[in-house]
Formats: C-alpha cells, structure tokens, sequence
C-alpha cells in the first residue's frame, strides 16, 4: 500500500526563507508545494487591474469571487494564474507588495482563498508543503507538521533587498516590519505561531540547514504515521 499522504504548514514572516526551504523540501520528498502568499497576491493584482479600490474592504468583499485563481503545485516548477493569465511576474511588483496585506485582510478574502487551499492539499497525492501565514492555525490545523519560521529583523531585511535588487536595507526593513505589523494584527486569521508548530529560528543558519532541518523534521512524522 502506498504511504499515507503527509500534510507540512509552514508559517512565518517574510524573508525567513519560508519559500526556497518549502520548495526545496517539497522536492525532496516527493511532495506537492503550495505558495499561499502567491494566491494572495495574485487576487490583489486582479484587484488593481480591475480598478477596485483597495482601502475599500466592501468593495474588495463583493469582487472577491469573480477571479479565477489557479495554483500549479509542482515544487520544481510553480505556477499561478489568474483567469487564465500568468500571474507569476505581476504578482512581485511592489505595488501588489503594497497593497496586499490590505486586500489580504478581509474576511470574504480570507474564505475563499482558505477554501482553495484546503481543496488543493487534500488531492495532492503523496502529500504537500503549504507555506504562508495561517496555514497550521487556521488552514490545515491537523496538518502532520507545522513549523514556524523566524528571523531576526536585520536578517530579513538583508535577504530581501537581496531579492530585490536595487532597494537598500533599510528601506526594505521598514516596508517588511510595517506588513508583518499589517499581517500580526488583523482580526482574521493573523499571522501567528500554532501551539504545536516546531519554531525554527534561522538568523544564524544557511539555507541548506533550514532544508536539512524541516526534511528531518517531516521524515520523523512519516515514519510515526
Ligand atoms: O509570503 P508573501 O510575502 O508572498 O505573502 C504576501 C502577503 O499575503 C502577506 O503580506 C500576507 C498575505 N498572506 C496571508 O495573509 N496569509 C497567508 N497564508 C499567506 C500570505
């Protein structure tokens, strides 16, 4: 008999290196991947480009079925679109960066996307890495593991502005406390710790001992099961 499918949260602020180490531990194991915060993303930039108003969460709440928002969840090669388009390069302009926590916040928002993600991790076959902000507490509470990332501010900041090139360390500080104080706050479903999660604070590791952590992490549960 096949093994059961092995479901992974993984939960944290931004730059902690949430998704190169849930892609990389996805492919290692065989498991499919889902980027939560891309789904999020890419209902933001229908949002804009459908000129709805985005400090308007009214408005935002009555246009929220409207797009089709389809995740690829290949870990070597993830896709997202929307309404049939790709979305994978609008989505990173730092005006839907801007604007996403906002839309992000709103309840209606918040159900439909959550719906998606459940339908998605329960036909994936051999099991999924979901990586995003709720995903142990609110998403997939019985996930089989739930890790939560962190980092130190200074650490964050420095491997995004590596990211994006050309903005300083201390500009992109700024916009990343100011999001994840916008993400830790809302009422709905807020960025947080799950009681259970295992918290790995990576300020002090490389990227391949994040990895090499979270697989040992989820081969343990597999062997469990
Ligand atoms: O991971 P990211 O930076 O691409 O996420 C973009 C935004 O989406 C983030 O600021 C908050 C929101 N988000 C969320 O509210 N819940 C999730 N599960 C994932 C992301």
């Amino acid at each position: 008999t096949a093994p059961a499918a092995v479901i992974v949260a993984i939960d944290g602020p931004s730059g902690t290196g949430k998704s190169s180490t849930s892609k990389a531990v996805a492919a290692k194991l065989g498991l499919s991947y889902l980027d939560t915060g891309a789904q999020y993303r890419a209902i933001t930039w229908w949002m804009i480009t459908n000129e709805i108003d985005t400090d308007d969460p009214a408005a935002i709440a009555t246009a929220a079925a409207k797009p089709v928002i389809v995740s690829g969840t290949d870990p070597h090669a993830p896709t997202i679109t929307v309404d049939g388009l790709d979305a994978a390069g609008p989505i990173r302009t730092q005006e839907v960066t801007a604007k996403v926590s906002a839309v992000s916040a709103v309840p209606e928002v918040r159900a439909l996307i959550t719906q998606l993600q459940r339908d998605i991790a329960a036909a994936a076959p051999a099991g999924i890495v979901v990586e995003g902000r709720d995903i142990g507490t609110t998403v997939l509470p019985d996930a089989d593991l739930k890790v939560f990332l962190t980092a130190s501010p200074e650490a964050r900041a420095a491997r995004r502005s590596g990211e994006l090139k050309g903005v300083d360390v201390a500009t992109t500080r700024e916009a990343l406390l100011k999001r994840d104080a916008a993400d830790s706050g809302r009422k709905t479903s807020p960025l947080a710790k799950a009681d259970d999660a295992v918290e790995v604070d990576t300020t002090e590791l490389t990227l391949d001992q994040v990895i090499e952590c979270v697989v040992t992490l989820v081969e343990e549960k597999r062997a469990a099961k």
